[in-house]
């Protein structure tokens, strides 16, 4: 198992915006994660990642309690968070961006994702390598903020929208690596999407949350059978 919530209570000063949320993934499995506009998405990352402290409950990744960690350790366990806002350096370029994360993250021997897989995981970013980050286009800076993410060792990735701002083709080709990424590396995924029907084409489990609380929770094959709007 790579990551495991049990009973999750996290929200914002003292006020809980989650209430028990619950769910396993194991390696290299894909989670669909849906919810109206402030179900409780982003704070249930941000509370597995550690940009809030969880007020009640525990977070596993690879067996180990992390819910009391500071983020950098759970960086260094392989969490990786994409957020809404992409996470590029604006005024460098693509190479220089990929080159800066890469030294950090893959300085040890063995990384699972080098500075060249980036490139042929995401081949749009070797024709940009020179490009300015923050003159690209959004959905260009979306690749690259994945990318930078990959870099390392990763186990566990969290994605929140990545495919804002894509051209519907790029979308797929996105999606196409994320479930490469995940099978072939045995890392997980939990992907929070509005493109709903692209998402649940790659998700092994789909989850959706309503005020805070997680109404259901099943494999794709059994959302595939119910009306996920009757959910939301
Ligand atoms: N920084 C914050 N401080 C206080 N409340 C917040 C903060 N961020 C989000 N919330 C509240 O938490 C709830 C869930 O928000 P969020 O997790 O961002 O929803 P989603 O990502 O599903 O759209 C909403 O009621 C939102 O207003
Ligand atoms: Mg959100």
């Amino acid at each position: 198992m790579t990551l495991e919530a049990r009973n999750v209570v996290a929200g914002y000063g003292d006020k809980s915006i989650l209430e028990q949320v619950s769910f396993t993934l194991q390696d290299g499995e894909t989670l669909a994660f849906f919810g109206h506009n402030g179900a409780g998405k982003s704070t249930t990352l941000k509370a597995v990642v550690g940009l809030i402290p969880v007020q009640a409950g525990e977070i596993l990744l690879d067996g180990e309690r992390i819910d009391g960690m500071p983020i950098a350790d759970r960086l260094e366990r392989g969490l990786r968070l994409l957020p809404e806002r992409r996470g590029v350096f604006p005024d460098l370029s693509v190479k220089d961006n990929i080159d800066i994360v890469a030294r950090r993250n893959c300085a040890g021997s063995g990384s699972k994702i080098a500075r060249d897989d980036v490139y042929e995981l995401l081949p749009m970013l070797k024709s940009l390598r020179g490009a300015t980050a923050g003159a690209m286009s959004g959905g260009q800076q979306q690749m690259l903020a994945f990318a930078l993410c990959l870099l390392g060792s990763p186990r566990c990735i969290l994605l929140e929208e990545p495919s804002v701002g894509l051209q519907p083709d790029l979308v797929e080709q996105l999606f196409g690596t994320i479930r490469e990424v995940c099978v072939t590396l045995a890392v997980s995924a939990i992907l929070i999407e509005h493109r709903i029907a692209s998402a649940m084409r790659i998700a092994d489990h789909v989850m959706i949350i309503n005020s805070g609380r997680l109404v259901f929770r099943g494999t794709r094959a059994e959302a595939e059978t119910i009306n996920l709007w009757d959910y939301f």
